[in-house]
């Protein structure tokens, strides 16, 4: 049985005291209620790992970092290996995210040896895909999705990527007034699934969770976590209030 996750990307927003409290408050409000089938993972900045952990231990929420090194140790200025990650308490981190691939670079071969650290220092990955606008309107974004997935999980082990959760985050979506609709998310989901499955097996593709993030809220949410290959989401602004963010984990 395939895990249902639902992880708050908090991105670089909310200063250490002001992220310690909206922790503190959905982790009160998770206690209250019975949601113990569904994994929350809350991601921060590197700085509010360790205070994370410490404030979320005795309760049902993991933490995880949103991104790591690409190299293990060593002479990289301001860089968190993964190894350090896990060292915080924190038990996944994210990998991907198209502001990373945008902003720094982050091209298919570098994440791959990212995900391979994250996965030997004993991390968990959300591993992020997605297309951008104009190659889902040339109708390009299978091949776009593809490549992302076999580029950066198909060298792991069965075992492997048995420890990886798939994010798919349709570019133009994140951060913006769209969502995608339902149908969209099923169909990419749906496609993301078969090719685990052609590469892993009916067993790994059946087990593996797929996320859905861009700009999921509670309205949405019900919607797009009734398709069947919607494992949970990856949630970015409606992560940065507790409402908003227990509100999508009811809908799951
Ligand atoms: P959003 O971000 O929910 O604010 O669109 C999602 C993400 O980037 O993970």
């Amino acid at each position: 049985m395939r895990k249902k996750i639902v992880a708050g990307n908090w991105k670089m927003n909310v200063g250490l005291m002001e992220g310690m409290a909206l922790a503190d408050s959905i982790n009160k409000s998770l206690i209250e209620k019975p949601y113990d089938e569904i994994t929350v993972v809350l991601c921060a900045p590197f700085t509010h790992l360790t205070s994370l952990y410490e404030i979320l231990k005795n309760g049902k929420i993991s933490v995880g970092a949103q991104n790591c090194a690409s190299e293990p140790s060593g002479a990289f200025t301001g860089e968190v290996s993964a190894s350090m990650v896990k060292s915080t308490g924190a038990k996944y981190v994210i990998i991907g995210h198209s502001e990373r691939r945008a902003h720094h670079r982050e091209y298919n071969s570098l994440l791959n040896e990212k995900v391979f650290l994250a996965l030997e220092s004993g991390l968990k990955v959300i591993f992020c895909c997605g297309e951008i606008l104009t190659e889902r309107a040339e109708n390009r974004y299978f091949e776009v999705l593809r490549r992302q997935v076999e580029r950066g999980l198909f060298n792991l082990t069965k075992k492997q990527i048995s420890n990886i959760i798939i994010a798919y985050e349709p570019v133009w979506a994140i951060g913006s007034d769209l969502s995608a609709t339902s149908g969209q998310v099923q169909e990419i989901h749906a496609f993301i699934r078969e090719l685990i499955t052609e590469k892993y097996g009916v067993e790994t593709g059946n087990n593996i969770s797929i996320l859905y993030g861009g700009s999921c809220n509670p309205s949405n949410a019900v919607k797009i976590f009734s398709k069947p290959d919607v494992d949970g989401g990856l949630v970015g602004r409606a992560s940065l209030k507790a409402e908003d963010f227990i509100g999508i984990i009811e809908a799951v």
